[in-house]
């Protein structure tokens, strides 16, 4: 049987407080845990049924009300700019930049649950902003890293005052690069490009400039964590199944690149399961937290405006209410008629939830397609101590002694 994963003990407490309590409870005053699929539908819902954006902070410290912003417009834009991002060759090109930086990371013991994260959220910088000068994209790379370590840090821990203020000038200097080419690009003085940012820079006159910087620092954000969490467990999950990194390595060599380029998830199924199940198995974050922008009321409970709510896709996935043998990783269980598949479309949220879910979630299992296309048929991952690996449940599954060295096959 295979050893349970490590919990710190607020992942511990939710997950044996929900199979007490049951999976709508209060984790402490005024903040509500909904870990049941349909709740945790219909609480974001209607938390952000307006999908308006906040005032900006120099409105709010100065007591006025903004305009509202319809952050739906600003998904609608993203929404159709990714679509021309995912076609053959902008993903030829992630590929390209993903094994571009294993290229300088081979033949040396590495740490795999840094390596993955810098592999995925350093290939995806040109999708959000490209064009920025050398010092500008080492500013927004200082910053991927802050978010990074924030973000595999295990336990609570607390910055000292002088790691706040270096975190405050990182985040002034990647906010500082992003301005700089959305105004180049407004003004005519830098060319317009093929990314996130481009869109943005059109709405530059409904946004205001601190709202278009926020928008693409957020998705900054949003590539800095969970696509390289999601890819080291998929590194994870390979290592420990040569007989599945054989039948990806079966269906993948054989595939000629531009197809698996234009439809990676289409020709390539069995290693579309996988992906799946992993995402199922240990899809980051572990939790999430929102503010009730409004009161809400729920069956189980209500919640006043300002009070938080936790959501949390591992405890989801991992309900035996809603799923068959939840902790057992079998890719198999997404075949059409499998008696172990999910129960309903509510179980199995990866991407989040309506009406805010991830923007990026084709483009994300994208990524992790050509992950296993990179490791299954170029690349060979070879782990120093495979025996002393363990998963951990932190703010995302990370898998602790994760040191391996990669070489060419
Ligand atoms: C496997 C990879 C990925 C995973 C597991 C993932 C997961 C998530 C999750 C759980 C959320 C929260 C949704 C909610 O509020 O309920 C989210 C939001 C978001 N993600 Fe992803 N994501 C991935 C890749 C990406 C990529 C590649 C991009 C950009 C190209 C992206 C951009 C965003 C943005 C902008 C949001 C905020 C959406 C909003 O607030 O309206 N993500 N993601």
């Amino acid at each position: 049987m295979a050893t349970p994963p490590e919990e710190t003990p607020f992942v511990h407490e939710m997950r044996t407080r929900c199979h007490a309590e049951g999976s709508v409870l209060w984790v402490r005053d005024g903040e509500l845990g909904v870990f049941d699929p349909e709740a945790a539908q219909k609480i974001h819902a209607l938390n952000f049924s307006d999908l308006t954006l906040p005032d900006k902070l120099a409105d709010l410290l100065r007591g006025r009300r903004g305009s509202p912003v319809s952050w739906k417009e600003v998904r609608t834009a993203w929404l159709s700019q990714l679509r021309r991002l995912s076609d053959a060759e902008a993903v030829a090109r992630l590929a390209a930049r993903m094994s571009e930086l294993l290229e300088e990371r081979l033949d040396r013991p590495l740490d795999w649950v840094w390596v993955a994260q810098e592999v995925c959220s350093q290939a995806l910088v040109p999708t959000v902003v490209t064009g920025l000068k050398p010092t500008d994209v080492s500013r927004v790379l200082r910053d991927q890293t802050l978010k990074l370590t924030q973000l595999l840090a295990i336990g609570p821990g607390r910055d000292t005052l002088w790691q706040e203020l270096r975190a405050i000038w990182i985040q002034v200097g990647a906010g500082s690069a992003v301005r700089r080419e959305l105004r180049g690009r407004a003004t005519g003085r830098r060319p317009r490009q093929l990314d996130l940012a481009d869109p943005i820079v059109e709405l530059l006159p409904v946004l205001g400039m601190d709202r278009a910087v926020d928008a693409v620092t957020a998705v900054l954000t949003a590539i800095a964590g969970p696509p390289g969490a999601a890819a080291t467990c998929l590194l994870y999950e390979l290592t420990r199944r040569p007989e599945w990194a054989q039948r990806l390595a079966r269906e993948l060599s054989p595939l000629k690149l531009e197809d698996f380029y234009s439809a990676p998830t289409r020709v390539a199924p069995v290693t579309h399961r996988f992906v799946k199940e992993t995402l199922r198995m240990w899809g980051p974050p572990m939790f999430m937290t929102r503010l009730a922008r409004t009161d809400i009321q729920l069956e189980q409970a209500s919640l006043k405006t300002g009070q938080r709510y936790y959501v949390s896709p591992y405890l989801v996935h991992h309900a035996p209410e809603h799923w068959k043998d939840p902790d057992a990783f079998d890719p198999d269980r997404w075949l059409a008629d499998a008696p172990h598949g999910p129960c309903s479309g509510a179980s199995y949220v990866p991407f989040g939830w309506a009406p805010t879910t991830c923007i990026g979630a084709g483009l994300g299992t994208a990524q992790l397609m050509l992950l296993c296309h990179l490791m299954c048929t170029r690349y060979r991952l070879q782990l120093s101590a495979p025996e002393e690996v363990r998963m951990m449940l932190a703010n995302v599954a990370l898998p602790l002694g994760f040191t391996g060295t990669l070489t060419r096959r």
